[in-house]
Order: structure tokens, then C-alpha cells, then sequence
């Protein structure tokens, strides 16, 4: 097929965040409300689109090479597929990729997805075309309704970030804060629910900046929100991320005691131990100040699971800076953590800060910073052996037979047994792994 034709089937892949997940799901169901179906499994798609994420390390090398490697596969089954470059990429470097690649026929950044459909029409005439527009709040009026919806499922309910981190490139990919109207997202989470999802974690890049006009037309923040979820009967679960310190709220760590559905889980960036570190990160929290938020969930929910994010290697780090890292780490005892090389992001303050540290340095520093997370979250792993909790399955495991589910604490718990997608199990947790847990299904739950 030329590219010129309007395409019968696509593909959808998504890089980075879960709110790249989500979007990536929603321009699926666009493409499907044109009549334009999921690709089968090893098959070339007559259009490929790329939801790239920016954050971190070589980006856009990866992007031009995920490029080449579609279109020589087209070639060698005799299809020149359809690009679209969607995503954070393609919202910083939009123009450049169009200049350098002439086999992408669409850049369409975050907040202009909705577009898409019209931009499929003009590529199968011919012409290529960059929408990298951000009008608030406008893709989520003019997406088509929920369709394709799994047990656990995504739900966006705040965009963008104005808290600038010197490292960060989101405040430029994503724009400003945005959060979508209260009435919007009731809706979405009815329809969610009402095709299937049990489980709904509600997105954004603050997410705890969440705000809205409630039906009585009162400013609530997120925490009312989960409470009129929570009131939907088939709904099991709610969970929400990524959240700011600077916007925890005192509602909101008291729904953690309060809403038996909001899982007993947090994820609560903190990036550095050290105080000099995070004011240079612009990160506005000090050590102290986040450890003291995390005692106030502790208080309400004492058997919460903590994680966080973590960059080593900022601009200006020093050892003993590194080690107030480590003392951090020591000091909250993660149940899981994600940590990263710091990566100088174009355009961003710290790129151009004196003081890069050295690859090495970095190296040796993650490899530190992992081994003590790893022995955490092993160690809350092994805890967890012998306690009896509730698993919804969301997917096959890698040995035949096996199925996998989460526990309220977000981990993985794989069984033996004949499960399918979607049961919620009352298991007993039998044995623990780094990344893992082992469980015996003692009853079904109906889910
Ligand atoms: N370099 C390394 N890590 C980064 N993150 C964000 N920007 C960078 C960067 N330039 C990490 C932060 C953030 C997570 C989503 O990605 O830890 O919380
Ligand atoms: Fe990036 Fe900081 Fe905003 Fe998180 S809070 S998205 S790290 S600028």
C-alpha cells in the first residue's frame, strides 16, 4: 500500500508514563471510530503511531530509529506504513522531526491528539501536517466515549505542570496546569466502570493538584472526587499518581483513612535527600518536610506502601550529598521506587548548569542507590508473606498457566491456577521475591 491510501488497520506504540498509556488508548479508540482496527499481533500496520516520552536519555535518537526500523519493514513486506510522531517528542521537536524525516506524514503533540482522525484524512491525500496547538481541556470534549477498557484502567483527570524542577521538560511538553472538569470525570469513571473497569487510577502530572466545582457547585480538590468514585458500586479500586509534596492536602491524607476503595499505596516523588540538592532542583520541599508529610500518612494508614522517584547525578552533587540520598532512603524504607541518571533535558535550566557530573559518578551512584531500594522492597515483600488480601488479575504471566494480579499495595502477585483477566481472588500471599509475590487463591471475590 502507498502511503497515500487511508489506512484499514494501526498501531499504537506508547513510551514513558502512564498518561502517555492513556492517551495512547483514547487516540486508539479515535482511529477505531473511524473504522480503522488494531494491527494483529506481528503484523505490519498501515499506520504506526509513535506516542514518544521526552524525559529522559536519547529521546529522539530513539525516535528517528523506531522510524527506520517501521518503514524497512514495511518495505520488506510491501507496505509503506503511515507516521505519526505523537507525544512529548513530538512536541519539542516537532518541526525538526518533520524536516529530517520525510517518511512521517503527522507530529501531533499531548493536547492536540484529537486532531488526529483529520490529520489520517489529509496524509492519505498527500500533505503532512504539525499540530502541536495546546487548547485546555478541548481533546477531551471532542474524543470519542470510552470503548476499549481493561479491569484497571487509566483515568486523566489533571494535565501539565507549573512547578518548573530545573531538570524537568514536562512544564514545556505538557503546558501549564490544567484540571478537567468534576462532572467530566464522574462520567468517564461511569463508563469506565460500566465496560468493565474495576480499577481506576486517576492520572496527572500533579495529580494532587487536582481542582474542580463539585455538583453543589462547591472547590473540592482531589480527595472528593475519589469519595463520588468510591460510590460506584462495581468500581473496586481507585489509586492516583503522580503527586507534588507541595500540594498534599490535609483532605486528602484523611481519605487515606477514610476510603476503604483508595488503595493503601503512594507514590511521592522526593529526587534528593540532600536540601541544597532539591532547592537547586527547585523542588521547594525539604527533606525534613517530606519525611514529616509521609508520618501523616503513616498515621492514617499504617500499613501504606511507600515510592517515590529518584535522580542521582544532578548538576553540583556531591558525595556527601549523595549520601543524604541514601539517608533518605534508610529513613522511609520504600516499598518500590523508581531512580533514575540525572539527563540534561535541552531548553531546561540545569542543562546549562556548571558542575555536570561525570557518567561514572553517576553510575556508581544508581547502582548504590538501587541496591538499598532493592533490599526494601524486598524486605516489604517479605513482610507481606503470610497475609490474606484481595488481587485483581490483570494479565497472563510468562510460564504457561500462570496468571498475574496486584495487591493493594500495588504488588505483583503471580498464582498457578485458572484465572482470568478480571477476577478479583482473596489470596494468601505465600512467598516473596525482589519484584514479586507467589500466591494461593483461597476464594473468588466477586469482582
Ligand atoms: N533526568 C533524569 N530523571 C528525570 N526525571 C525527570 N526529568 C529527569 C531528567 N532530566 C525523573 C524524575 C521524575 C520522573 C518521572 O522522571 O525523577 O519524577
Ligand atoms: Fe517535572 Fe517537577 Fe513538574 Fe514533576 S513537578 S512534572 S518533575 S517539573
Amino acid at each position: 500500500m502507498k502511503p497515500t491510501d487511508t489506512p484499514k488497520t494501526y498501531r499504537v506504540k506508547s513510551f514513558g508514563c502512564q498518561m502517555n498509556v492513556y492517551d495512547g488508548e483514547r487516540m486508539g479508540e479515535l482511529l477505531e471510530a473511524k473504522g480503522i482496527t488494531p494491527a494483529a499481533e506481528g503484523e505490519d500496520a498501515d499506520l504506526v503511531v509513535l506516542n514518544t516520552c521526552h524525559i529522559r536519555e536519547k529521546a529522539t535518537e530513539k525516535v528517528y530509529s523506531d522510524i527506520g526500523r517501521i518503514r524497512k519493514s514495511g518495505r520488506q513486506h510491501g507496505k509503506d506504513p503511515m507516521i505519526a510522531v505523537a507525544g512529548c517528542v513530538a512536541q519539542a521537536e516537532g518541526e525538526e522531526i518533520m524536516k529530517r524525516s520525510p517518511g512521517v506524514g503527522m507530529v501531533v503533540g499531548p493536547q492536540a491528539y484529537h486532531r488526529l482522525g483529520d490529520m489520517v484524512d489529509r496524509a492519505a491525500r498527500g500533505e503532512r501536517t504539525t499540530d502541536t496547538d495546546m487548547p485546555e481541556n478541548a481533546k477531551f470534549d471532542a474524543l470519542p466515549a470510552r470503548r476499549r477498557v481493561s479491569p484497571t484502567s487509566f483515568l486523566t483527570v489533571q494535565e501539565g505542570c507549573d512547578k518548573f524542577c530545573t531538570y524537568c521538560v514536562v512544564p514545556y511538553t505538557r503546558g501549564a496546569e490544567i484540571s478537567r472538569p468534576y462532572s467530566d470525570l464522574v462520567e468517564e469513571a461511569k463508563k469506565l466502570v460500566d465496560a468493565g473497569a474495576r480499577e481506576i487510577t486517576l492520572l496527572g502530572q500533579n495529580v494532587n493538584a487536582w481542582s474542580g466545582e463539585d455538583d453543589k457547585g462547591r472547590t473540592v480538590g482531589l480527595e472528593r472526587l475519589i469519595h463520588a468514585l468510591a460510590d460506584l458500586p462495581d468500581l473496586k479500586r481507585i489509586r492516583y499518581t503522580t503527586s507534588h509534596p507541595n500540594d498534599m492536602t490535609d483532605a486528602l491524607i484523611a481519605a487515606h483513612g477514610e476510603v476503604d476503595k483508595l488503595m493503601p499505596y503512594l507514590h511521592l516523588p522526593v529526587q534528593s535527600g540532600s536540601d541544597r540538592v532539591l532547592k537547586a532542583m527547585n523542588r521547594s520541599h525539604t527533606a525534613e518536610s517530606y519525611l514529616k508529610l509521609l508520618d501523616r500518612f503513616r498515621e492514617v494508614r499504617p500499613d501504606i506502601a511507600l515510592s517515590g522517584d529518584f535522580i542521582v547525578g544532578f548538576p553540583g552533587e556531591t558525595d556527601a550529598e549523595f549520601e543524604d540520598t541514601l539517608r533518605i532512603v534508610d529513613a522511609v524504607r520504600y516499598a518500590s521506587a523508581f531512580s533514575f541518571k540525572y539527563s540534561p533535558r535541552p531548553g531546561t535550566p540545569a542543562a546549562s548548569m556548571d558542575d555536570q557530573i561525570p557518567l561514572e559518578v553517576m553510575d556508581e551512584r544508581l547502582q548504590r542507590l538501587q541496591a538499598a531500594l532493592g533490599r526494601d522492597q524486598l524486605a516489604f515483600n517479605e513482610a507481606s508473606v503470610g497475609k490474606t488480601c484481595d488481587v485483581l488479575i490483570e494479565r497472563k504471566g510468562r510460564r504457561p498457566g500462570q496468571m498475574l494480579g496486584k495487591s493493594p499495595w500495588l504488588q505483583s502477585v503471580f498464582f498457578d491456577a485458572d484465572l482470568q483477566i478480571g477476577d478479583m481472588v482473596r489470596a494468601e500471599l505465600v512467598q516473596a521475591g525482589p519484584s514479586s509475590l507467589q500466591g494461593r487463591v483461597l476464594e473468588s471475590v466477586s469482582a
